[in-house]
């Protein structure tokens, strides 16, 4: 909470006489003060202990940051409150309990960190400065190494045997892991592993420790928590946590049952192996039958790696494992010890991380769009925060389930990711910050545009102003009315359809039938006769079948073979709007959810005024030539897609769960929740779930969203030829 929340706001400036603005400090802090520090300080104890000692932290760093800090501002508004044992003195804890203690004799030391090349660069400048005279800096390689995110680790061979391995711990002591990181695979219980000869130079100390970072994998990740979801259990929430989880198993056999990996990156003697530079130590050791990690490059300047490690980080994603950033490291080992070391970190090696994703930030507001399909979508205006270098203010909430499952309420603290292009995603609140007087967020029942009602129908996330006057979404009717899957009216498109709604000719699509010749005279471009050829066009679109006309009303769910198979089975738009639910789930193709679209559809007086207009400007809404369907006849002409079953996982870049499941069904596709060997197609988006491994793994097809409308194109033409 560093963002002007009044507890935080500044002392007024002191002037004068007055008394500096902390005369305040001998005044007791209020009881709320009190008692909101207290439970923040045990808040800050148990996320302490869920991190460091149970390897399963429940916040966020940004969220338990975000904690830090509100304590932090309550001390400094009431010292009174600051206590020798609060967090705040002292953020950590100990060791964990069940594992004996190993004490590193050389420590394992941290990294200094640079967020920017320019941080790696005045890095570069430092160490600079501490080079001997006759020792350039120009001439200095570099390596350049991930940083996987895992857990630190000790490793030791007495006379080329696996004996020891440890946690880092606190640097100084760590917990002795031996039983668990002996089930590892990746650990050779005896080096030389192989019986390559090894590089010149390289010898095998009687006592060698490497240090490392074990890991697990993201494609194995996933597979354990398909597994563990196949089984009904609950599945892990990031592979850093339960990479250290299972490293600390009291039972081995659970360790040995995850698939965990060691690489690598260093030793704290690496003279002994009898190697000069670090580029040597790391292949020395793979030599030896010791995993590296891949990917490792070494560079003649630091402006090369620095390039190369831009370009690294923003591929990182790409990768099969969890990496924060690389760490570029001075390739002599005489300067290693020529550098040094300060208490935390050494000097010839630094940490250059990706800008963190997540922050924290307050809601300013919550206000709903009317998108132009009539979409209402809650948005958030939050306090400008910055992550990963841009500023962010504005997040959607996408729906009402979305904004209600997560409880976000003005006034809120929450956490927002920004990954890579997408857009700021609210990920959840943190209830501890909550303001006492934030109310619950309610989506409104009318159309924030029109006023008029909304409707979410039931099953739906996604909430509709499905009334077709809606200044909202003029345009996009009257685009979608004259297009060519409606009727179709030719020389009037995209641009045209703009124009006429600047220009205030059109407010709903019936209008277009009022345009004169002396509402388009005089204006650019329109010449006599291409007002006569558009006028003609357009009076010849009066007579089009029923099912275009069905079409351009922009019922929801109804393209092309929904409509036709109504406009058979009712052969008017008076009779269609008289069908209940039921009558028109009796048509083959129309489930609850195209039913219930329709019925809100003709429910709005709007619409119905849209057809009694329509109707009296001579506009056909019946087929001339229609027959009841005989009985037992199927109505629709072609479900192209029956038979088939689809399964829908991650978010797809426009369409909704809900629509691109109403699309399936339109076009007689099936659509359930889980993936078998039934499973015809899963539709994959951003961030799918372990659906998409267990689809994989079932040699299942994939369709990512162009895919799936190529599918339904090309089925739904073969329908329509039919129809
Ligand atoms: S070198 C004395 N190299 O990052 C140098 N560490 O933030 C200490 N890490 O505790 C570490 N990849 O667990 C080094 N290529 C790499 C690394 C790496 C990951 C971890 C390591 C360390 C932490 C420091």
């Amino acid at each position: 909470m560093t963002d002007g929340t009044p507890a935080d706001s500044p002392p007024p400036p002191a002037t004068g006489d007055d008394p500096p603005a902390d005369a305040a400090i001998g005044a007791p802090a209020p009881p709320a003060a009190v008692a909101e520090a207290d439970r923040l300080r045990a808040e800050i104890r148990r996320h302490n202990h869920l991190y460091y000692v149970l390897d399963a932290p429940t916040l966020a760093d940004a969220e338990f940051d975000a904690l830090v800090e509100r304590l932090k501002a309550l001390e400094r508004d009431h010292p009174d409150l600051v206590t020798p044992d609060s967090p705040t003195q002292r953020v950590g804890a100990g060791p964990a309990a069940g594992f004996a203690k190993v004490a590193h004799a050389v420590p394992m030391l941290s990294l200094d960190n640079a967020f920017t090349a320019d941080e790696v660069r005045a890095w570069g400048e430092r160490l600079a400065r501490r080079l001997p005279d006759d020792v350039p800096f120009d001439g200095l390689a570099f390596v350049v190494e991930p940083k996987i995110d895992g857990l630190a680790v000790s490793v030791r061979y007495r006379d080329g045997v696996f004996v020891q391995a440890a946690t880092r711990g606190d640097g100084f002591v760590g917990e002795d892991i031996t039983a668990n990181v002996r089930t590892m695979q990746s650990v050779p219980l005896r080096i030389p592993a192989t019986a390559d000869p090894l590089p010149p130079g390289v010898t095998v100390p009687a006592d060698l420790e490497v240090r490392g970072e074990v890991y697990m994998p993201l494609d194995d990740f996933a597979a354990l928590n398909a597994r563990l979801e196949a089984e009904g259990q609950a599945p892990y929430a990031n592979p850093r946590n339960t990479a250290a989880g299972s490293l600390r198993q009291i039972d081995p056999a659970a360790t040995a049952a995850r698939p965990l990996r060691l690489w690598v990156y260093g030793m704290p003697d690496p003279r002994a192996l009898g190697v000069a530079t670090h580029w040597d130590m790391l292949h020395g050791l793979q030599a030896l039958g010791l995993p590296i990690a891949t990917g490792i490059r070494r560079f003649a300047d630091l402006a090369s790696a620095v390039a190369f490690a831009e370009d690294w980080l923003a591929r990182r994603r790409d990768l099969n494992y969890l990496a924060d950033g690389v760490v570029i490291k001075v390739d002599d080992l005489a300067l290693h010890d020529v550098l040094g070391a300060v208490s935390h970190h050494p000097r010839w090696a630094v940490a250059f991380k990706a800008p963190s994703e997540e922050a924290t930030t307050t809601v300013v507001a919550i206000d709903v769009k009317v998108g132009r399909t009539g979409r209402l979508v809650p948005h958030a205006t939050m306090a400008p925060v910055q992550i990963g270098g841009v500023t962010v203010s504005q997040a959607t909430l996408h729906n009402e389930d979305y904004v209600r499952e997560r409880d976000i309420r003005v006034g809120d603290t929450v956490l927002v990711k920004r990954a890579g292009e997408v857009i700021p995603q609210v990920l959840r609140v943190v209830p501890d910050l909550r303001p006492p007087d934030a109310e619950p967020w309610a989506m409104p029942t009318a159309c924030p545009r029109c006023g008029e009602p909304v409707t979410r129908a039931e099953g739906e996330a996604d909430t509709y102003c499905v009334n077709a006057a809606c200044p909202a979404q003029r345009l996009r009717h009257l685009e979608h009315f004259v297009g060519r899957d409606a009727l179709d009216i030719e020389g009037l498109g995209t641009k045209l359809a703009a124009l006429f709604v600047a220009w205030g000719l059109v407010e709903d699509v019936a209008d277009l039938y009022r345009i004169r010749a002396a509402d388009l005279e005089g204006r650019e471009g329109f010449a006599a006769k291409r007002i006569e050829n558009l006028l003609a066009a357009v009076a010849d679109a009066r007579d089009r079948p029923l099912r275009r006309l069905l079409v351009g009303l922009g019922i929801r769910h109804v393209g092309g073979v929904v409509a036709q198979a109504l406009a058979a089975h009712f052969g008017s738009l008076a009779a269609l709007g008289a069908a209940t639910a039921d009558d028109l789930q009796r048509v083959d193709g129309v489930g609850p959810e195209i039913a219930a679209a329709v019925v809100a559809w003709f429910a709005s007086p709007h619409n119905r005024e849209l057809i009694a207009k329509l109707d009296d400007l001579g506009v056909r809404t019946a087929d001339p030539d229609w027959v009841p369907p005989a009985r037992g006849e199927t109505a629709v002409a072609a479900a192209p897609l029956a038979g088939r079953t689809f399964v829908l996982t991650g978010t797809l870049p426009t369409w909704t769960r809900d629509e691109a499941a109403a699309r399936i069904e339109a076009a007689g596709g099936k659509v359930v929740g889980s993936v078998s060997r039934k499973t015809g197609y899963v539709v994959v988006g951003e961030g799918p779930g372990s659906k998409l491994d267990k689809a994989r793994a079932l040699g299942v097809a994939e369709l990512d969203q162009a895919g799936l409308e190529a599918l339904l194109a090309t089925e739904g033409e073969a329908g329509a030829n039919a129809i």
